[in-house]
């Protein structure tokens, strides 16, 4: 059940009439992703080290599919099928020994077989690229003077080891020099290739048989394709991006920045969408949480990936939620917790300490403190005491809790599933309820009380008696 379409906060940055231009030309995409993230010091593959809840590389795969590139294929170095896994549909290409950039894009020459559209050429690890960034480059390489090369430059407050870019007037780019062949003017510009490229289809295998290993590293370099295109009389150009766009993912220090940057950007999207952050710094989202209008978020919420929350609700602090969808007015927490398969109706309360997992609370219902939810059905308006747990687990299989509408589960109840509790039914505080209860009856399953008068006092004077006899024998 949905109450309302996810919104993807970064499909509302492009206007549409931004896309209406793109859709001229074809458009496929290279992503460089063979490098083996020596640095991150993990077993799991650099570009599927996840951002806001998902793998680098398929934000890139996601900022592709919003400029419509028809063809993109995925290059990995060996041993990286969980790359492959990761990125279907789309097709890997294997560069078996990195032999530099310009080898690797050459990966893809037979998936890119008879492509004579726009090739954009991204790296894995740099997952930030907005889709306004790509639209302009490809918008740079279908206007005059029709560039067979665009490059994204940018300039970072340290230019290090970064490749330059020689330019001419106008956005013109006549060379791009590897820092370790550059002289001291050319290490003196400030103006650094990102390494992302649009190149015309047309040319870009002919201008890569041209790149030699002739370098410093003994490498074939991508950038080398810029000056063989002007040799050959074909103009080249350069736009810039902000150095924020950029930041490249080698370490997991890098990736706490790219980290930050992203959550920044989900936030401010969420945001201008309508919700009330009161401290948005500690608000951590999902690459697809969405959100209706007039929702409030109080302090240090965390959402983890497939979370829809609808208009009005309100999420108080230190609550966790993944996987779930919750109807509009809501009240979620403090610290509540929502799991996978959550789904809480309109204005329903899910209080402190509460865990719910894949269960449905219908609309009105609350449960306010201290309970476990899971493989339930809460009926409308029904009420669970503080303390209740649907035991849906004994060990083997998952059972479920079926709760009527208007029922009253008394605090501390324990519902041994699988088991009905009908509709407007009261359940006893203290109850554990093994077998279905009738609609609108009242089951009390818990020892009987029992009241002795006056066996307190005497139990104190017993008591009292045998301490002091013991203290006595033992002095
Ligand atoms: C490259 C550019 C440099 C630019 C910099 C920006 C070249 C020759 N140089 O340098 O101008 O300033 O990026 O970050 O292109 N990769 C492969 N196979 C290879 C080599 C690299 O898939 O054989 C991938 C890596 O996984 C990485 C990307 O390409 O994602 C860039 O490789 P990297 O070695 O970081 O290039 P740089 O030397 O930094
Ligand atoms: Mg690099």
């Amino acid at each position: 059940m949905a109450w309302f379409v996810l919104r993807d906060p970064r499909a509302r940055a492009t206007p549409d009439s931004n896309r209406r231009t793109m859709i001229e030309t074809a458009t496929a995409a290279v992503i460089l992703s063979a490098g083996k993230g020596t640095r991150m010091k993990s077993d799991l593959a650099k570009v599927l080290h996840p951002l806001a809840g998902r793998p680098m590389v398929r934000h890139l795969i996601a900022t592709l599919d919003a400029v419509r590139a028809s063809r993109t294929v995925v290059v990995v170095g060996p041993d990286m099928e969980s790359v492959a896994e990761a990125v279907a549909p789309l097709p890997t290409a294997l560069q078996a020994e990195q032999r530099g950039t310009g080898d690797a894009v050459k990966a893809a020459r037979e998936a890119l077989a008879g492509f004579a559209g726009d090739v954009l050429v991204l790296y894995g690890d740099t997952p930030l690229l907005t889709v306004e960034t790509l639209e302009r480059m490809l918008a740079a390489r279908r206007g005059a003077p029709h560039p067979a090369v665009v490059v994204l430059g940018f300039e970072p407050e340290d230019p290090a080891e970064y490749g330059r870019l020689i330019g001419g007037p106008d956005g013109a780019l006549d060379a791009i020099v590897e820092y370790r062949e550059a002289d001291a003017a050319q290490r003196a510009i400030g103006l650094c290739n990102s390494g992302v490229m649009a190149i015309d289809g047309a040319v870009l295998f002919d201008l890569l048989d041209a790149v030699t290993d002739d370098n410093a590293k003994g490498e074939y370099y991508l950038t080398d394709i810029v000056a063989i295109a002007r040799a050959r009389g074909l103009p080249c150009a350069y736009v810039m991006a902000p150095v924020e766009e950029l930041v490249g993912v080698n370490s997991r220090a890098d990736l706490a920045v790219a980290e930050r940057i992203l959550q920044d950007r989900l936030r401010a999207a969420a945001m201008a969408g309508g919700v009330t952050m009161l401290d948005p710094e500690t608000v951590w989202l999902s690459h697809d949480t969405g959100f209706g209008r007039d929702v409030t978020i109080q302090p240090n919420v965390f959402f983890g990936p497939g979370v829809a929350i609808g208009d009005g609700v309100t999420i108080k602090a230190f609550s966790h939620i993944e996987g779930a969808c919750v109807a509009e007015d809501a009240i979620l927490g403090p610290y509540a917790r929502l799991r996978p398969g959550s789904e809480i109706g309109k204005a329903a309360h899910i209080g402190n300490f509460v865990e719910v997992k894949a269960a449905v609370v219908e609309a009105g219902a609350k449960a306010n403190h201290l309970s476990y939810i899971g493989d339930a059905r809460i009926g409308a308006g029904a009420n669970i005491g503080a303390g209740t747990i649907t035991c849906n687990y004994d060990g083997f299989t998952k059972s479920l809790t079926d709760i009527g509408a208007g029922a009253f589960i008394g605090s501390n109840s324990a519902l041994v599933a699988p088991v009905k509790i009908g509709a407007r039914a009261i359940v006893g505080a203290g109850s554990t309820i093994t077998r279905d209860v009738p609609a609108d009856a009242l089951s009390v399953a818990r020892g009987a009380q029992k009241d002795t008068e006056g066996w307190a006092p005497k139990f104190r004077a017993r008591k009292a008696k045998e301490k002091t006899a013991r203290k006595k024998a033992s002095s």
